[in-house]
């Protein structure tokens, strides 16, 4: 880890606190161009920025469900550091078309990893032609519930540039897309603490999750039902009629996430509360079956199946189902 001297320029005004930055290489070999560019990345990292290259992937298990019992000594690094981590950069070759197999091994063991959600994650692509392995990184990205970044993809044109490592941190091309990488991935972490999205490690909760695998309540009815379900993708239909006395899931899902907007399926049996919380963008609800006991600024109506009320940003809310209920609620993410 290095704090750099900051060769590449950063939007000024940076909290104080450091962004730490976890950087994934997708290639094991020496002389990688991908791993030279998470080099010239940590070295040029600014001012409030740190930037961790993590070991080799190379010395991950190969992933097998199995062993997540007891997780291997590398796995544990590799969860450690995600944790630990405020944000993701990942740099990655094209195989036949395809992403490297050392990535795809370090992101299967990071699925349903809790504190990978929403993590931010920038993708670095050092080849323009390399098309198939970044479509298909992000896919998996966008399935394990990441915070993505980079659309249009951050490319930077390494491959036959023979750069050294200090040609690399000295080039204006390497240098930009950095820079952009890095406040993506630092106005991504602001815009989730400032929508009231959960964001890891939740300092204030850290004791408990160790506790407990399960995260606190509130916590878990955003996150974990988003773990590894494909969101829809533009055009896509998604059946949202009630199931007839049966609930669609234990648990509320994100049916839809653009950088815009979000739409989940809100499930709350009887009793289950969503505790009082407020999200910087507008919210409608509407209830899809059951009753909805929904607490505006301390005030309580009972939202029916058909109903759908409209919330400005930044209203305190709750929400607890007074019978069986799901919910279609859809959130305007406001940038910071
Ligand atoms: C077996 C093999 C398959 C490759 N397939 C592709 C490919 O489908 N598309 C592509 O753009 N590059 C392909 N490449 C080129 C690599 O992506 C390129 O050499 C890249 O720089 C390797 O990453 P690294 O320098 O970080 O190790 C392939 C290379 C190898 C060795």
């Amino acid at each position: 880890m290095r704090r750099g001297a900051g060769y590449f320029g950063m939007t000024p005004g940076f909290p104080s606190s450091p962004l730490r930055v976890l950087a994934l290489c997708g290639s094991l070999r020496a002389a990688s161009i991908n791993a030279a560019l998470l080099r010239a990345v940590a070295r040029g990292a600014p001012q409030g920025v740190e930037v961790a290259i993590h070991p080799s992937l190379g010395g991950l298990p190969l992933f097998n469900p199995d062993l997540e019992a007891d997780l291997p000594a590398p796995v544990r690094a590799l969860h450690d550091a995600v944790a630990r981590a405020d944000a993701l950069i990942v740099a990655s070759p094209e195989y036949a078309h395809g992403v490297s197999a050392a990535i795809k091994n370090a992101l299967d063991w990071l699925v349903s990893f809790e504190p990978f959600i929403h993590k931010p994650v920038a993708v670095l692509n050092t080849s323009p032609r390399a098309r198939h392995a970044d479509a298909a990184l992000r896919e998996t990205l966008r399935t394990m519930s990441a915070g993505l970044f980079g659309d249009p993809p951050f490319v930077v044109p390494l491959l036959g540039a023979h750069l050294d490592d200090d040609g690399m941190a000295r080039s204006p091309d390497v240098a930009a897309v950095a820079a952009q990488a890095l406040a993506a991935l630092r106005a991504e972490r602001a815009r989730q603490a400032a929508t009231g999205m959960p964001v890891f490690p939740l300092s204030s909760q850290a004791a408990a999750r160790r506790a407990s695998p399960r995260l606190p309540p509130a916590v878990d009815q955003w996150i974990l039902p988003r773990m590894a379900i494909p969101h829809a993708s533009s055009g896509q239909i998604v059946d949202i009629l009630p199931s007839e006395g049966t609930l669609p899931s234990p648990k509320s899902f994100a049916l839809f996430k653009s950088s815009q907007l979000e739409v989940m399926r809100v499930v709350l049996p009887a009793g289950k509360a969503f505790p009082p919380h407020r999200v910087a963008g507008e919210i409608t609800i509407q209830c899809l079956e059951g009753v909805i006991d929904i607490s505006v600024d301390g005030q309580s109506q009972a939202l029916r199946a058909g109903q759908l009320m409209h919330l400005d940003g930044g209203v305190m809310h709750g929400l607890v189902g007074t019978v069986d209920a799901s919910a279609l609620v859809s959130i305007v993410l406001c940038k910071p």
